[in-house]
């Protein structure tokens, strides 16, 4: 675990000069990084994200944050956090603390920049470390939080759990099988996480299959941001990119609903 990214601090990044609010301010700016190449993944589903980098974006952090119900007491492990939203998020909506982890130290040196930014870094920090590697830091969670990046493989449990303080909360979504015929690296669907989780004695508080509100509220809603925003897509990538996000967007809404599904888990670690 790396307190200090050896890369660039982004300090000289500033928000677009538009009027929207500090988050669709950071949202923009998160885009023009992503189309610049400076985050690894800047798929068409990534950029239309922003800050918020899994489906559903902000509507499935706040999701998520009302299962979750951390409060200013509370300490939160946000693992795999990419540039910060979801981190920003909570500490600004509840008053916890959130320390981000991700191994991409772009991702982290710029989710420092963007929390600056926001005016948050008093509550959120980052370090750049692998999610596999986190139990060997001393420091101890309440919570942990974490959306659309855990691995099907659930090898991230023993981990996790060795850094959850007992009576602490673990808050997840992440991309389960959904049909017989789902792609091999989605072997576990939401009812054997939850089997899992209750076998390692945890109490299962919310879990939710998102799947079909998914389809409704996350693929449609990127689809009508492409819409609504189609002359800024255009203006930033031109209109093929445009084009083929769409038909990709489409195509993949297409899969989602048949084969794959993303699970909202909410589980309590035992008191100890
Ligand atoms: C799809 S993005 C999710 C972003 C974030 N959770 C959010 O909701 O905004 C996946 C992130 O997981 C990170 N990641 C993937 N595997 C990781 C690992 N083993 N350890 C730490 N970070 C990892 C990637 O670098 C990337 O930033």
């Amino acid at each position: 675990m790396e307190p200090n990214a050896n890369t660039d601090n982004y300090e000289h990044l500033t928000l677009p000069d538009t009027d929207g609010t500090v988050d669709e301010r950071i949202d923009d700016l998160v885009k023009t990084l992503l189309l610049q190449g400076e985050v690894p993944s800047s798929s068409p589903t990534m950029v239309l994200l922003g800050q918020y980098g899994h489906l559903g974006g902000l509507a499935a952090t706040q999701m998520l944050a009302r299962q979750a119900k951390f409060s200013a007491e509370d300490i939160v492990l946000d693992v795999c956090c990419y540039v910060g939203g979801p981190a920003r998020y909570l500490a600004a909506t509840t008053g916890c603390r959130v320390v981000g982890v991700d191994r991409d130290e772009k991702s982290i040196a710029i989710a420092r920049r963007l929390t600056a930014l926001a005016g948050c870094q008093d509550r959120v920090s980052f370090l750049v470390g692998d999610l596999y590697q986190v139990h060997q830091c001393p420091q101890r969670y309440t919570g942990i939080w974490s959306e659309g990046s855990l691995d099907n493989s659930l090898d991230w449990l023993p981990v996790l759990d060795a850094v959850l303080l007992p009576g602490g909360t673990l808050a997840i979504t992440l991309c389960v099988r959904a049909a017989e015929d789902a792609p091999p690296h989605l072997p576990h669907s939401l009812d054997d996480v939850v089997r899992r989780l209750v076998e390692a004695d945890y109490r299962i508080v919310h879990c939710e299959d998102l799947r079909v509100w998914e389809i409704e509220h996350a693929w449609k809603e990127l689809l009508r941001e492409l819409d609504a925003r189609e002359d800024y897509y255009t203006r930033m990538c031109g209109a093929d990119w445009v084009t083929e996000a769409r038909e990709r967007f489409h195509s993949e809404m297409a899969i989602w609903s048949t084969q794959a599904g993303c699970a909202l888990i909410v589980a309590r670690k035992p008191a100890g």
